[in-house]
């Protein structure tokens, strides 16, 4: 198995790059590639901690010695947001870099699977599924935008709201990545029924807002990149571990179709040997989370014009 990370010399790539290290399979490769000269250097950095994992780091312009026999690419690439910055500001800086970034992807590794956290999420993902479509190597089931932070901050705060053991709860998280087009489906978590409408309202912003909390607490500088990294590395594991013939593993991710609302919808997805094996159902929704969903669709789906016409022209 090799798992190539893109951007793995910035605030997210290394710290992801070290859980894997640390969480890879025996056997298996680690590729680093950042534009930054100290890339080599994290990899023997890393390189010197004992597991059966062997790393490389390249740096320079080219990323594709890196993903040459690359199973698995994940991209952190990309600038992160300061204080007073939405994620789609983020966007004109950012999109040159994903296009350029999984354009190498489609020459060099077109069979891996790929997981972009760069932000805007909502609108790298179509954005990187037009370039693969240009290059003819676009599999929809091969391509993930990394929502599962959303899916953590939802675990996380819950569980603190509730008294619960932290890790102890698991709750989909739908829609996209940004704003209020974050949807935890609280309602779904028995124990919450406890918690009042304006409980669970206060609840579901402080989720929507919390990666402003971070950049904010950060003053400038930048985002969430352990929490991300833990993430990231969640989600990377289990479409490694599917790849290698685990059954039943279930995430959700920002992911296009298996529903008629959006062309790219978080949801959750039952994971297998390439990819996405099964879009499952994300269950009821109260009456507060119909509307929430309702309002964001419009949104979401600016978010992912803006991706795909970046490609368009
Ligand atoms: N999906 C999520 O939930 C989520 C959460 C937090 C941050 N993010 C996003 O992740 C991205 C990275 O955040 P970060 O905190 O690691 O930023 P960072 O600035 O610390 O690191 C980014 C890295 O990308 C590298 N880079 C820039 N252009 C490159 C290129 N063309 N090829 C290879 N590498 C290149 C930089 O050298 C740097 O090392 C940002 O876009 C941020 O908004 C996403």
């Amino acid at each position: 198995m090799k798992v190539t990370v893109l951007g793995a010399a910035g605030g997210i790539g290394q710290p992801l790059s070290l859980i894997l290290k640390n969480s890879l399979p025996a056997g298996s490769q680690l590729s680093l590639y950042d534009v930054n000269p100290a890339t080599p250097g994290v990899a023997v950095d890393l390189s010197h901690i004992p597991t059966d994992v062997a790393v490389e780091g390249f740096a320079g312009k080219d990323p594709s010695p890196a993903l040459k026999d690359a199973d698995v690419v994940v991209i952190s690439a990309g600038v992160a947001r300061k204080p007073g910055m939405t994620r789609d500001d983020l966007f004109n800086i950012n999109a040159g870099i994903v296009r350029d970034l999984v354009t190498a992807v489609a020459a060099t590794a077109p069979a891996a699977v790929i997981a972009i956290i760069t932000n805007p999420v909502n609108s790298m993902i179509p954005l990187a599924a037009e370039v693969l479509k240009k290059a003819g190597k676009y599999n929809p089931k091969k391509l993930f935008g990394i929502s599962s932070l959303d899916v953590l901050r939802t675990e996380t705060f819950l569980a603190q709201k509730l008294g619960y053991k932290a890790g102890s709860l698991s709750v989909n998280v739908i829609g996209g990545h940004s704003g209020n087009t974050i949807l935890p489906l609280l309602s779904q978590v028995p124990a919450a029924s406890d918690l009042s409408a304006d409980e669970i309202e206060k609840l579901t912003v402080r989720i929507q807002n919390a990666g402003t909390e971070v950049v904010e607490a950060k003053a400038g500088a930048g985002s969430a990149t352990l929490s991300m990294a833990t993430a990231a590395a969640r989600l990377t594991m289990s479409i490694v571990r599917a790849k290698l013939g685990a059954p039943g593993i279930v995430e959700c991710s920002y992911v296009e179709g298996g529903t008629g609302f959006a062309r790219f919808l978080a949801q959750p997805v039952r994971l297998g040997k390439d990819g996405i094996d099964e879009f499952l159902s994300w269950g009821p929704m109260s009456a507060y989370e119909k509307k929430c969903f309702d309002g964001m669709l419009d949104t979401l789906k600016d978010n992912i014009k803006k991706g795909e016409e970046f490609v368009a022209g």
